[in-house]
């Protein structure tokens, strides 16, 4: 069934053709994009990806199509329309349509589109099993703080992991965890959180910068440093964050089982912290002990 569709500021649904064969980000990835979820038909974390997508915006000198609010109430409309009360938005706004041309003109009119997707979330037992992830080389461009649909990295990575049977890779380059090919990644050692500090190497996880405010909130110590690839012989627990999947253990690293296999304490505590607050941004109630 196809979905509702926001672009260039009309309403029409998935099945329509929209772009332009030289839209810029068809064909140089030039664009940026965010994966907001909702719940209870509310966006969760929005101001976070609002502000991430402008900061990306900002460093590739794309003009920004809407103010904070124009983003907001587009959201709220989005969903107004929407068949479902829980799944994802897909936002992307690329440079525009020019003549195909490695320089970009200035000032160009962005393109803006929004649609809503149902994605499946984890249920519990996924939650307190986990997933598996295999080590790969991290072969992305140097400005991983940017959102963008430049994704061929992550991609690979991506199929290598679903090649060795496994749900994520763990981007590694010089000896360094950086992070999974679609989340964040966090180890556990002696009650600590490892995990890469937000620099041009890691997308900045809205889930992440929470799951570490929530960590200092119960007193739990943050160290924020990479994790080295020859430490996840000898952590404890390890866990990915994103939007999709929240907190979620990870049991095994290439072939290896991290701690006793199961969700850790701490990796417990950490996602029903997140789940807490992901409830109370929805205006839901509390969870069932
Ligand atoms: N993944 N790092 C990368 C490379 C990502 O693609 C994502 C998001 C994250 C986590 O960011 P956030 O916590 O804001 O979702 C980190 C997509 C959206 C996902 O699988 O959910």
């Amino acid at each position: 069934m196809p979905d509702i569709l926001y672009i260039d500021g009309r309403f029409t649904t998935t099945d329509e053709k929209v772009l332009s064969v030289e839209d810029r980000g068809f064909q140089f990835g030039d664009s940026v994009y965010e994966a907001i979820k909702f719940l209870n038909r509310r966006p969760l974390l929005i101001e976070d990806h609002f502000r991430r997508m402008g900061n990306g915006l900002r460093e590739l000198e794309i003009r920004s199509p809407w103010t904070r609010d124009e983003f907001l109430n587009l959201c709220d409309e989005i969903l107004s329309k929407t068949a479902f009360s829980e799944g994802l938005i897909y936002v992307q706004v690329t440079r525009g349509v020019s003549e195909r041309a490695h320089f970009y003109p200035d000032n160009l009119e962005p393109t803006a589109l929004a649609y809503t997707r149902r994605v499946p979330f984890p249920d519990p037992v996924k939650k307190e099993r986990g997933i598996r992830a295999v080590t790969t080389e991290d072969i992305r461009w140097k400005h991983c703080n940017v959102k963008s649909v430049n994704l061929l990295g992550n991609m690979i990575a991506k199929k290598r992991a679903q090649r060795a049977g496994v749900e994520e890779a763990l981007l590694v380059i010089d000896g360094e965890v950086k992070e999974g090919a679609s989340s964040n990644f966090f180890a556990v050692r002696e009650g600590r959180v490892i995990t890469h500090p937000s620099d041009s190497r890691i997308l900045s996880g809205t889930v992440r910068d929470r799951v570490i405010s929530l960590a200092l909130g119960a007193r739990i110590r943050v160290d924020e440093r990479p994790v080295r690839d020859y430490e996840l012989l000898r952590v404890d627990e390890a866990f990915i964050t994103s939007t999709t999947q929240g907190v979620m253990p990870v049991g095994e690293i290439d072939g290896r089982v991290i701690g006793n296999s199961r969700r850790g304490e701490v990796t417990g505590t950490l996602q029903k912290l997140y789940d807490t607050l992901e409830r109370q941004q929805a205006g839901m109630g509390a969870l069932e002990a």
